[in-house]
């Protein structure tokens, strides 16, 4: 038995997020998590909102309500919609929390005395009328690259320039339209990435078998232009984790808080104490996943994330982490997706297009859209979400191949035997032939899942129903039961424990119909079939069930045309 440290990017907190971010990160963490878990493995599966700066102040202006507030609430419905797709956090947490303002105040002080943060005087925008810096996204004017007039502090939306504010034409405060701008002297705080340059490349070297999508952006932001770039950590807003040490507030930067992407991936660790925190555990239950002295060094540490957060994982985290001198467990491998587009464009927040978590549960279960999203998953390139796709792949695979395969068994054998697995009747070769079909795909779906290929083992999974649904036409227990009803039974006890077999695997994709499954089959042992012979006996003659309701109900083409108008205008 191995421990399983698996922890999935932050999603902001500023609003809810959409399919695209779904599957970059925390559905196909929470599939590791759950086929890991089925395999024995003690997984520890960390998520959180990640709560601090400019995007989640301007969404509490926005909604009228104190930051805290905002925050607290979108939590909760976060929250919520987390548990409506099945994901399986062992903690959902808050960059917010108490134990990640103490973490990140004091990975702060480590750094600073190993002499790795360096206070410097910067420029940065001041409004008059807001009576405050304007940092990041409170600054908006005309893109110098490509004429866009609402191009943000940090980034040009339309052509996708990285921007400093001091860049923007024309600026003007995003908080009141305020022109009365102008640049004030200021005092921040730089991590000193460049010295730990070379330590950071002979880390990566010595990691086995990263993606190429992983090390090729790391290495480029290691070696590109002038090589690992010093960075602010420090910002001018009011939410947020406040530059102190023990207390007593950083001399110079009284007021400021650290920047978000300083202390959101510390929320790993601190998430892990709040974990114990929750479960009245103590700090030993904890240390043991983080600190390698104290145990972590056996914990094989996993992380999952769109392509777009890679650099601040292999890089700025590390660093943090390094940096501090203690011995912190580090990343073993990182999975990155790339992105999802949604019918012919991109899914966007800010344009509300696409499908967002609330929406999608509100018109089919979670496991629909688990079912789709992970077999589409964006592992080599982009992909696509169509409406006709997804039809398609739900009729299909979850409709026809599967639904259809346990609804006939069970009810067939309700009709011919009543509901408890037939006694009587031997199989035969062609059963031993099912049971070696099923061994070889079952140990390829394996190898799939531990090597987080999403969606070879999707495929790998479909072919495994298939096989069943190929068994059941030849073996046609309905004729035999006309000259041979022995022999049916044989056939159908068989088909009843493959149906058992099937929800054992499958769960890590569809765990509520599995669950469904399970429950109706009278059984609660979910332990892995590794032997499929055994496993297709496990069930005795005479065992009880009852005809599960309708798996997975088809999407008609009404339902299609219908959805895909409500959802290609504005939120
Ligand atoms: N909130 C960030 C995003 O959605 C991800 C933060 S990951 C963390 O891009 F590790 F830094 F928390
Ligand atoms: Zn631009």
């Amino acid at each position: 038995m191995a421990r399983i440290l698996i922890t999935s990017a932050l999603p902001y907190i500023n609003g809810i997020k959409h399919l695209g971010n779904l599957v970059g990160s925390q559905l196909p963490a929470d599939l590791y998590a759950r086929y890991m878990r089925a395999r024995g493995h003690e997984v520890m599966f960390i998520c959180a909102t990640d709560e601090h700066g400019t995007p989640a102040e301007i969404a509490a202006a926005k909604a009228n309500q104190p930051v805290a507030e905002y925050c607290a609430e979108m939590h909760g419905v976060q929250s919520d919609l987390a548990r409506g797709f099945g994901l399986s956090f062992d903690h959902f947490g808050r960059s917010s929390s108490a134990r990640n303002h103490a973490l990140t105040q004091h990975f702060a002080k480590r750094l600073g005395e190993a002499g790795l943060i360096e206070q410097v005087s910067e420029k940065q925008v001041y409004s008059q009328t807001d009576g405050r810096f304007l940092p990041d996204r409170y600054i908006e004017g005309t893109c110098p690259n490509c004429g866009y007039e609402r191009a943000r502090g940090d980034q040009c939306e339309n052509c996708t320039k990285q921007l400093t504010p001091l860049e923007l034409i024309e600026p003007r405060s995003a908080i009141s339209g305020a022109t009365d701008l102008e640049v004030r002297e200021t005092h921040h705080l730089h991590l000193r990435q460049s010295k730990l340059r070379d330590t950071l490349d002979a880390w990566i070297d010595s990691q086995r078998g990263w993606p190429v999508l992983t090390t090729s952006i790391a290495k480029k932001w290691l070696h590109d232009g002038d090589g690992l770039q010093d960075r602010g950590i420090t910002r001018d807003l009011d939410w947020g984790v406040q530059v102190q040490f023990d207390g007593a507030p950083w001399s110079g930067l009284e007021g400021k808080v650290f920047y978000v992407w300083f202390d959101a991936p510390i929320e790993y660790i601190a998430a892990t104490a709040e974990w114990a925190d929750a479960h009245g555990k103590d700090e030993a239950a904890w240390r043991r996943w983080w600190r390698t002295d104290e145990g972590a060094d056996d914990v094989r540490y996993v992380q999952f994330m769109g392509k777009d957060n890679v650099p601040f994982h292999t890089l700025s985290f590390p660093a943090t982490l390094i940096g501090s001198g203690e011995p912190w467990k580090m990343v073993d491998y990182i999975k990155s997706f790339n992105y999802l587009n949604y019918d012919g464009g991109q899914f966007s927040t800010s344009l509300g297009r696409g499908v967002f978590m609330d929406q999608a549960l509100e018109i089919l279960p979670g496991d629909y859209w688990r079912w789709w999203l992970l077999s589409h998953a964006p592992e080599n390139s982009d992909s696509e979400f169509t409406w006709e796709n997804f039809q398609a792949s739900v009729n299909k695979d979850l409709a026809d191949v599967l639904g259809n395969l346990v609804s006939r068994v069970t009810k067939f054998c309700r009709s011919k035997f009543g509901e408890q697995v037939p006694d009587g009747g031997t199989t035969g070769p062609r059963e031993a032939q099912l049971v070696e079909s099923l061994t070889k795909r079952l140990r390829a779906y394996e190898t799939h899942m531990e090597a987080m290929e999403v969606r070879k083992s999707a495929t790998e999974l479909r072919a495994l129903w298939v096989l069943g649904n190929e068994y059941l036409q030849e073996a046609a227990p309905w004729s035999s039961f006309k000259t041979d009803p022995e022999q049916a039974a044989a056939q159908i006890r068989l088909a009843l424990n493959m149906i058992r077999f099937y929800a054992v695997i499958s769960k890590p994709f569809i765990p509520d119909a599995s669950a469904r499954i399970m429950a109706d089959l009278g059984c609660d042992d979910w332990s892995w079939p590794s032997d499929v012979a055994a496993a297709l006996e496990h069930l005795p003659a005479g065992h009880g069930f009852t005809v599960p309701e309708v798996l997975f109900a088809k999407i008609s083409d009404e339902s299609r045309s219908e959805w895909e108008e409500r959802f290609s205008g504005q939120r």
